[in-house]
């Protein structure tokens, strides 16, 4: 199908830069946002991998993309966030092969998983959100600071992280479906702000975007047949992927500063185009604690951080 006129046109006049001989990773490319920020870098001529960690689903994205832009460069990689093993094959391949990453979108997340575990142990929502996506970060970091050009990486946040609460190491990973979830993104948001602090004087450059209300599988798979007739009936109140993808192309043609979040513009940024917003306070605080905190977790499930 490809992407909407109305995208072009917004494309065309608003992210006037081309990533050609750019690369571009994107995870959990196969649904949703991550499809379309494919989809969209792919329109600003970037070579796009899609990381996955179900290569039906993965191969499947390849071939609907390869279709609506013949000649383009998609390729796949496997990455399951929720399985330690699975981080550490992933950052190994990386280097092994010295693929070139220019771009790191960290778009893969879940929602609502209640009573289920990683591989490693860790209630799955925290433990795919923010411990994987953390131990992804960190476990390549060296191999990105060594690349000789920068590196924009967008990790994807939520609004609701402005309504978490400031971690309580007691009870990390209890609470129900919307406070474990909005935990899981307040944490990511401290790391990437503190990750961007750390790596303001390298060639990295670290930033936070967040879809807005989206209509996506992660929802619907949540509340099911309540809230795809809803999203049905309301469909203009919620963003399309599409439209919410339009993040990463904003950052990338902005002078977006490290540490910066990006989202949509309208209604507390629910939905809209993208420009910056506003940082959450909470994101500023209990950062060292927080990483001191993680690095002990990810040890004690014996995660090794380079
Ligand atoms: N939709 C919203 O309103 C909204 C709002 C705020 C933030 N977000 C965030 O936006 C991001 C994209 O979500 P979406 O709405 O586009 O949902 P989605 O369509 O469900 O996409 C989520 C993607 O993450 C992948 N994923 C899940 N667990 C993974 C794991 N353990 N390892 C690797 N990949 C994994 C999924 O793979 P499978 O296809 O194999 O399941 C899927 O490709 C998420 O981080 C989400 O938290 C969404």
């Amino acid at each position: 199908m490809g992407l909407s006129e109305k995208t072009k046109a917004w494309l065309k006049d608003n992210c006037r830069v081309s990533l050609r001989g750019k690369t571009a990773l994107i995870t959990g490319a196969d649904s949703g946002v991550g499809f379309q920020t494919a989809e969209i870098l792919l329109q600003l001529d970037a070579c796009v991998v899609l990381v996955c960690r179900n290569m039906e689903k993965a191969a499947s994205a390849q071939k609907k993309l390869q279709r609506d832009h013949p000649g383009a460069s998609v390729s796949v990689m496997k990455l399951d966030l929720a399985d330690f093993r699975s981080v550490e094959a992933f950052s190994d391949e990386l280097r092994a092969k010295g693929t070139d990453v220019d771009i790191l979108v960290n778009n893969a997340g879940v929602f609502h998983q209640p009573g289920r575990k990683t591989a490693d142990g860790f209630e799955l929502v925290m433990g795919t959100n923010y411990i994987g996506t953390f131990y992804l970060t960190e476990r390549i970091l060296p191999y990105l600071q060594c690349l000789p050009h920068e590196v924009v990486v967008i990790n994807t946040v939520s609004i609701v992280c402005r309504i978490a609460g400031i971690p309580d190491f007691r009870k990390f990973y209890d609470g129900g479906d919307l406070a474990v979830y909005a935990r899981s993104k307040l944490c990511l948001a401290i790391y990437t702000r503190e990750l961007a602090r750390r790596t303001r004087k390298t060639r990295l450059r670290i930033l936070m975007s967040h879809p807005g209300i989206t209509m996506t599988p992660l929802g619907m798979n949540a509340y099911g047949k309540t809230v795809s007739r809803l999203a049905g009936r309301f469909r203009g109140v919620f963003n399309s992927p599409e439209k919410s993808a339009l993040s990463a192309a904003y950052i990338l043609s902005h002078e977006v500063p490290p540490g910066a979040l990006v989202g949509p513009d309208r209604f507390f940024g629910g939905w809209g185009f993208p420009r910056e917003n506003k940082i959450p306070r909470r994101a500023d605080r209990n950062a060292e604690e927080l990483i001191r905190f993680t690095e002990k977790e990810i040890a004690r499930a014996g995660g090794k951080i380079p």
